[in-house]
């Protein structure tokens, strides 16, 4: 282990463009280390990555152990309100116990039979967008198919009326720029701004639902109720947001990087045409091989020593999910592309507490855009080179030009 971190550089675009190479270096040489830029130390194994997403004395929030002013945190300036307001409801940003009163009440309403009854809806929905594509003879696989298809999933389970959902991404766009490393004044501008429409419609739809249910998760959000216990109308709001931000952007992501993940792989593109069965191995394989959410950050929320490290309350830590995911000591021959893997222990997804809700949601929405887009666009090709977005957190391409 050495402390000081030199490899890793997440404002460096060769390193936004490819971040692997650095990862099997930092798995051979400091998969601990300490970067003096951020203060933070970072963790790249995926034992350590995997073992501090269970360890409860690391959480998401430490704002109920510690106020602003013991963090060193400057206070909360008011500008920024409608976006905290957001956080502070959210599933997301709690830990326990109010995070498990909250993910319990949902869960009531986000049930696997609910999820389930989307997979006819999901097919139908990556159809019809291909029935306009393929005539085009050419699509952006990202703007013309891969958004249309998560964004109307998800609005179609949470009951969003079709008139509105052309506004969701931007708004959604806007507030996930902030979890990034470092965002300009314009960036928290939009963010705080698109908080408080998003926050305003979704209020309002509620009301309309509250008075007239319809069969939707928004209703079932809005009247589920445990033990006298219900979620307040803030918490309505944060869950949908969370819900329709959650809900799109990795999965968006996963479908190109995944697509130009088989691109650069031809063999591995043609064994998978050749044989959809495959389909499953395959997309968590592409998720393991380039992952959509590089990076997690936790709260040191107690005094500790771990792996010889003294870690201070108050501290944050990074946890980087690509280079879990490529670990040689859990993926064997972790650089090359198997579409068979299994197991395939990724960690995508995270673990622990906070463990995506919507993972099942997320795996049958790819399992019916890839059969769709394989099926029936197989002798599909690259128009140009992608390129990825200079973002380091959320790892997502600007577009995908193929001929169909
Ligand atoms: C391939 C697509 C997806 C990926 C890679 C992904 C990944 C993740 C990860 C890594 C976390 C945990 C973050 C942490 O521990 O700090 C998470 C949490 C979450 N995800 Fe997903 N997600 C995906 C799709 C979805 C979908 C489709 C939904 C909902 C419809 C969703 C809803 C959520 C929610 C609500 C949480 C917060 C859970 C909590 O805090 O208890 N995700 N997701």
């Amino acid at each position: 282990m050495i402390p000081n971190n030199t490899l890793f550089q997440p404002n460096d675009p060769a390193f936004l463009s490819d971040p692997y190479p650095v990862y099997a270096q930092l798995h051979q040489q400091s998969p601990i280390f300490y970067d003096e830029a951020s203060d933070m130390w970072y963790f790249a194994s995926h034992r350590d990555v995997d073992a501090i997403l269970r360890d409860r004395r690391f959480g998401r929030s430490i704002l109920h152990l510690l106020s602003r002013e013991e963090l060193d945190m400057p206070p909360e300036n008011p500008a920024y309100e409608p976006f905290e307001k957001l956080g502070r409801h959210s599933m997301f940003d709690m830990e326990p116990p109010e995070h498990t009163r909250l993910r319990s009440l949902v869960h009531k309403a986000f049930t696997p039979r609910r999820i389930q009854a989307m997979q006819a809806t999901i097919e139908a929905i990556a159809n019809d967008l291909l029935d306009q594509l393929i005539p085009q003879g050419e699509m952006d696989v990202l703007a013309d198919f891969a958004v249309p298809l998560s964004v109307t999933v998800i609005s179609a389970l949470l009951g969003i009326p079709d008139a509105d959902r052309a506004q969701l991404r931007p708004w959604s766009n806007a507030i996930v720029k902030m979890y990034e490393l470092g965002h300009t004044p314009q960036q928290a501008e939009a963010a705080i701004q698109a908080s408080q429409e998003f926050a305003d419609y979704l209020k309002d739809l509620a009301r309309q639902r509250m008075a007239d249910p319809q069969d939707d998760l928004i209703t079932a959000l809005a009247m589920i109720e445990e033990e006298g216990d219900r979620l307040t109308e803030d918490e309505m709001v944060s869950t949908c947001v969370l819900l329709l931000n959650a809900g799109h952007e990795a999965t968006v992501n996963v479908i190109g990087n995944g697509l130009r993940t088989l691109f650069a792989h031809p063999d591995a593109f043609d064994q998978l045409k050749g044989d959809l069965a495959l389909v499953d191995t395959a997309i968590e394989e592409l998720m393991r091989f380039d992952t959509p959410l590089q990076l997690f950050k936790r709260w040191v929320l107690h005094d500790m020593e771990y792996q010889g490290i003294a870690l201070k309350q108050g501290m944050r830590v990074g946890l980087l999910f690509g280079a879990a995911n490529r670990d040689p000591h859990v993926f064997a021959n972790p650089d090359a592309l198997d579409l068979t893997r299994s197991p395939n222990p990724h960690i995508s997804f995270g673990g622990g507490v906070h463990f995506c809700l919507g993972a099942p949601l997320a795996r049958m929405e790819l399992r019916s855009a890839y059969r769709a887009l394989l099926g029936r666009c197989s002798t599909m090709q690259l128009q140009e080179e992608p390129r990825y977005h200079p973002t380091y957190v959320i790892r997502g391409l600007e577009s995908l030009s193929v001929s169909i």
